[in-house]
């Protein structure tokens, strides 16, 4: 319905502008270092970082994650990075589908297959909307985009903060577990920016889960943006909880022990730049993921000024590999690499 729109609207402007990034958050990825190799003994063009995923192959081992739709403004949006996504080979997401299932008018501004024939496309719908589709409603979202995969994302955190959100959370596996016998290897469990830890994906795993995007703490906060939409005692907890959430390098290392190499993980929450993406790729990431950096840079120079940014995240991604004498990911997940500070502790922990 209209409200759908509208918020989603507030939030576009909100991510765009206003202080959805708290500063005091952290990724902890400050803590991992990567080793120096003084004689690499390889070219820039030795590098491989080409990545299978949803069945098609990456140039580079990244993730523009799910963001928007339902409006001109996130159609436009929408086929800039999913353009961007298909020139530089990498995989694309559009934001939650829940606009569109509530009203079809607004399915245009999720279709980019016209700019982005052969890119890796995810779909993306919220858990508790995908209980009352049901299976065929979210895979009938799937097709109407041509997408390769269903992103299913997980939000508590943000409904809580929200005074119109969602306050009964069960049956979430149960869901899950359908979706995961009708897509198989197409589905993708994301959270949006509070981190999955390794029980909820260990579980996950044995439902049949393939995918996972940790999408953890220190990027965007989404309890964050409802905190600067909310008033009264509702803003005053969301102030409290804007800090909640699993570090994105304390998530993906932990996933990543927790799961076997089979299951595809996405880092996402936080991830910046190229040495970045190489620090959750070495502690076991498949892909790394970005949602705010490219949308702020689409917003404020449209596609060029997307395309600049992605550029500087590509060739830091290729300089942290040359650096550490690594030709492929493969590689450099082998190599030694030092963790300190707050990141030991909660790999201790987890
Ligand atoms: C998002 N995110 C998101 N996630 C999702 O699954 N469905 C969605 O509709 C949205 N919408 C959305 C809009 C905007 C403007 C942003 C910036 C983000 C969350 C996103 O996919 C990602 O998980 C988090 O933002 C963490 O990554 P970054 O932003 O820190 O790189």
């Amino acid at each position: 319905d209209e409200t759908t729109a509208r918020r989603k609207d507030a939030h576009l402007d909100l991510c765009a502008t206003g202080d959805v990034e708290p500063a005091q958050n952290s990724t902890l990825l400050e803590d991992v270092h990567l080793i120096h190799c003084a004689m690499p003994e390889m070219a820039v063009e030795d590098v491989d970082l080409s990545t299978p995923f949803l069945g098609k192959r990456l140039q580079a081992p990244l993730l523009v994650t799910g963001m928007t739709g339902g409006t001109d403004r996130a159609g436009t949006v929408n086929r800039d990075l999913a353009l961007l996504a298909e020139r530089h080979g990498l995989a694309f997401g559009v934001g939650s589908q829940r606009a569109m299932a509530e009203d079809t008018a607004r399915a245009a501004s999720y279709a980019v297959r016209d700019v982005a024939p052969t890119v890796a496309l995810l779909g993306n719908i919220g858990l508790y909307q995908a209980i009352g589709l049901g299976v065929d409603g979210v895979r009938r979202l799937m097709d109407a985009i041509g997408a390769d995969g269903m992103a299913l994302h997980l939000n508590a955190g943000q409904e809580l903060t929200q005074p119109e959100g969602d306050r009964d959370f069960r049956g979430g596996y149960r869901v899950v577990e359908e979706l995961a016998r009708a897509f198989g290897d197409r589905l993708l469990v994301k959270e949006t920016g509070c981190g999955i830890g390794p029980d909820v994906a260990r579980r996950l795993v044995e439902l049949g889960v393939r995918n996972v995007d940790v999408s953890g703490l220190g990027g965007t906060s989404w309890v964050r943006v409802e905190q600067l939409r909310a008033v009264g005692s509702q803003a005053q907890v969301g102030a409290e909880f804007s800090g909640w959430g699993i570090p994105t390098a304390a998530a993906i290392a932990s996933v990543r022990k927790a799961v076997g190499p089979e299951v595809r993980l996405v880092a996402s929450g936080g991830v910046r730049g190229g040495l970045e993406s190489a620090k959750v790729l070495a502690l076991g990431a498949d892909l790394a993921g970005m949602a705010l950096p490219l949308f702020r840079a689409q917003q404020q120079g449209g596609l060029p000024a997307a395309e600049e940014a992605l550029k500087v995240i590509l060739t830091g991604l290729r300089q942290a590999l040359v650096l550490t004498g690594s030709r492929s990911v493969a590689q450099l997940r082998q190599r030694p690499r030092v963790v300190t500070g707050a990141l030991k502790d909660w790999l201790a922990a987890l």
